[in-house]
């Protein structure tokens, strides 16, 4: 009894781990499916003024600047570039559905990386 209820459960593990790697299998391809999020970040190629200059426009006109304010969670790190970054990315993720692209006269590209880091989350909208 003992030697047959044993042989049962060993062909029952070999049923379920099968079972279990492709349940696996099938949460992690839709988990890449995911990742063709696009955020907007600051281009390399720009100028301290361009970036500037572009991350006023995109806090005056639909991106949510509140979290690069003194001390909020996207402050640090404090430079040009990192708030610009979340500034462009704020506005292309609220406007895109309405036409807006990630453009800010080239100051900005796409990337496919989420940019966000410790508490600072850059925001996806699907
Ligand atoms: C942030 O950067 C600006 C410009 O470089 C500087 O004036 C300011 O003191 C910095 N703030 C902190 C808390 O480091």
């Amino acid at each position: 009894m003992l030697m047959a209820s044993k042989s049962f459960n060993c062909r029952s593990m070999l049923v379920k781990i099968p079972l279990a790697l492709i349940f696996f299998l099938s949460i992690w391809i839709q988990g890449s499916d995911a990742q063709f999020e696009d955020y907007c970040i600051a281009d390399n190629q720009a100028s301290e003024d361009e970036l500037v200059n572009a991350m006023r426009w995109a806090c005056s006109n639909g991106a949510d600047c509140s979290a690069i304010q003194d001390y909020q969670n996207c402050y640090f790190p404090n430079t040009t570039k990192d708030h610009a970054s979340y500034a462009f990315n704020s506005y292309y993720q609220n406007m895109k559905h309405s036409g807006a692209s990630c453009y800010f006269t080239a100051a900005a590209i796409l990337t496919g990386l989420d940019p966000s880091h410790d508490s600072c989350k850059f925001v996806y909208i699907p």
